[in-house]
């Protein structure tokens, strides 16, 4: 039995690559289909790009098949054609026009370089930034949320991203600082932007900004490990009032619920608190994703299952079913101590 029937990746015919969630809907993960400025400019480098190139093939191709044609070996001709040596206009010519063309590419280049590039020191005047930082870890994301529209935050959360959208007039530029606590991962949310690296031992920045709601799905784009293809991101553009709502909630302690007690108490006498963190009750754990509002999250294990009570029961019975080599060990619990656990485990709304 495994975990991994919520997770399909296919290629359909017009090529754009489509990826079934955890929660079982079909996503478009085009980068020609771009909601947000840097993936814009990307798409447009790619189409100017590939355009000037096809260019080039086209016209050495259609010159070589004109050659071969016009200038095969017929037999009224019996020698060669005349031989050109060291003609210096057009050694120049071929020199200078691929050097000009090269040259045009690297300012195109500059420019959207210029375009992705980030500052978050001074976002856009009337903006309002929101300021997360993301940490790469074997094989989840770890979310920071440091401050949204000049407001400190302090919130920890993990793998299921949510930020607000912009609004006609009211640009709320996303600004990511990307980290990693083991090996290198890269955030790659294709509609959103680019990929960057999350790299051990040094800091990068990249941004989106979009006023299309919804969900937008990526996925880890650098090899980190046996689970790199299980290593899915999820961004929720939520409207500002929902994301305000999300942060209000997400900013609550844990809830106690009396009847879910037992559950908690075999959860804070296993090894559990070790690695995660409640807020509000003694597990302060920081190496495994933050559970205080587990059930708000849609999917589990990094987006590769549902997050439903089945799944949570197979997932702490023994994670290594869902997902082989993570770092969470199968516990050996009793059936028991599974049920109060993940009745438990479902009041961390
Ligand atoms: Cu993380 Cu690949």
């Amino acid at each position: 039995m495994n975990g991994h029937q919520g997770y399909q990746e296919s290629v359909n015919m017009s090529g754009l690559i489509l990826l079934a969630d955890g929660a079982g809907a079909a996503q478009n993960l085009s980068i020609f289909s771009p909601v947000s400025p840097p993936a814009e400019s990307i798409r447009s480098l790619f189409i100017l790009v590939l355009a000037v190139t096809a260019a080039i093939f086209l016209l050495v191709e259609g010159v070589l098949l004109y050659s071969v044609v016009r200038f095969r070996r017929s037999p009224r001709e019996g020698a060669e054609p005349p031989q050109v040596y060291g003609s210096i206009p057009i050694e120049i010519a071929w020199t200078a026009a691929p050097a000009l063309i090269c040259f045009l590419l690297a300012l195109i280049l500059s420019r959207t370089e210029f375009e992705v590039r980030v500052n978050p020191d001074t976002p856009p005047p009337g903006s309002k930034p929101l300021y997360v930082t993301v940490i790469g870890h074997q094989w989840w994301w770890e979310y920071v949320y440091r401050k949204y529209d000049g407001r400190d935050l302090g919130l920890i959360t993990a793998n299921e991203l949510h930020v607000p959208a912009s609004e006609e007039g009211v640009p709320r530029p996303i600004y990511l600082t990307l980290q990693s606590a083991d090996v290198s991962h890269s955030f790659w949310v294709p509609r959103l932007a680019g990929k960057t690296d999350l790299i051990p031992g040094r800091t990068n920045h990249m941004w989106f900004q979009t006023s299309q709601r919804g969900l937008f799905l990526g996925q880890c784009a650098e090899y980190c490990g046996t689970q790199h293809a299980h290593m899915l991101l999820r961004v929720n553009v939520d409207s500002a009032e929902d994301f305000q709502k999300w942060l209000g909630d997400q900013k609550k302690p844990a809830v106690d619920e009396a009847a879910a007690r037992a559950g908690r108490d075999v959860f804070l006498s296993q090894s559990c608190v070790n690695c995660h963190r409640v807020r509000g009750t003694s597990a302060r754990g920081t190496y495994a994703p933050d559970l205080t509002h587990l059930m708000s999250r849609k999917t589990l294990a990094s987006g590769m299952v549902p997050n439903t009570r089945d799944q949570l029961r197979n997932w702490v019975s023994d994670p290594q079913q869902t997902k082989l080599g993570c770092l969470m060990p199968a516990f050996g619990l009793s059936g028991q101590q599974v049920d109060l656990l993940v009745s438990y485990l479902m009041t961390l709304q």
